[in-house]
């Protein structure tokens, strides 16, 4: 049994799924494929977001979503999170326990594409002493980002994890730096980052099956285990 703990199901919310239908297939989908526990993580950038109006309205969405599941009889676990993008302050962000998954100490955390800084890493840094598990969210496409090189500390010394996505390892320019990852020891999770059944859709399952040919089932196991263990623990947040 999977879990996903970074994908955009949420109906009409960000550039995920676009209404009620489409969360319904993305979500049978990944369950046909052996996901049955997600994190809904719909993007959060400061820049243009209000951080109330954007909580209030995935909480309703997740309401939605999770009546539905159950007319629908699928058997499946979701909970809130978000998918945030890096911002200036966000260290001294009071309010950044909303965006949290499930309230706990637990935040996915998208860097952009500018170059990586020291004040960027100084606010990582920061966040870990506040006791925050930072997940940097598909840590392979910061790789050509102009100073990828000063993450990479804070990766070896566990300052923030890693997702990888599930289909950087499927197909795409990102294949042997995922794979390369993973056998460093630098890839925590993986998951789908799912968006659209037709586009962008879980490839969690393929990229496990992988994993288990390429680099051997215990690794994959490993891997599978983490996503589980981390939705069992946010879950005794709240
Ligand atoms: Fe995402």
């Amino acid at each position: 049994m999977y879990t996903d703990i970074h994908s955009h199901i949420l109906p009409g919310v960000d550039d995920g799924a676009q209404n009620l239908e489409e969360a319904l297939s993305l979500i049978s989908s990944a369950y046909k494929h052996g996901t049955q526990q997600f994190v809904a993580t719909p993007h959060f950038y400061a820049s243009y977001h209000s951080l109330g109006e954007q909580l209030s309205l995935a909480k309703e969405r997740l309401g939605l979503l999770c009546q539905e599941i159950i007319k629908k009889q699928i058997p499946v676990k979701i909970i809130l999170g978000f998918e945030v993008r890096f911002f200036h302050g966000i260290s001294s962000c009071e309010e950044l326990n909303h965006l949290t998954i499930n309230g706990s100490k637990t935040l996915l955390l998208e860097l952009g594409p500018q170059p990586i800084t020291d004040s960027i890493i100084e606010e990582l840094v920061e966040l870990y002493y506040q006791g925050y598990d930072v997940i940097l969210a598909h840590i392979e496409r910061y790789s050509k980002i102009s100073g990828f090189s000063k993450l990479k500390p804070l990766i070896k010394n566990r300052v923030v994890k890693c997702q990888v996505n599930a289909a950087s390892f499927v197909e795409g320019p990102f294949v042997k730096l995922s794979y390369k990852l993973v056998k460093k020891g630098w890839c925590d999770y993986i998951a789908g980052d799912m968006h659209s059944v037709l586009h962008r859709p879980s490839k969690l399952k393929a990229a496990m099956l992988l994993i288990e040919e390429k680099i051997g089932k215990a690794t994959a196991n490993k891997l599978i285990k983490n996503s589980n263990k981390l939705f069992e623990s946010v879950l005794k947040t709240t």
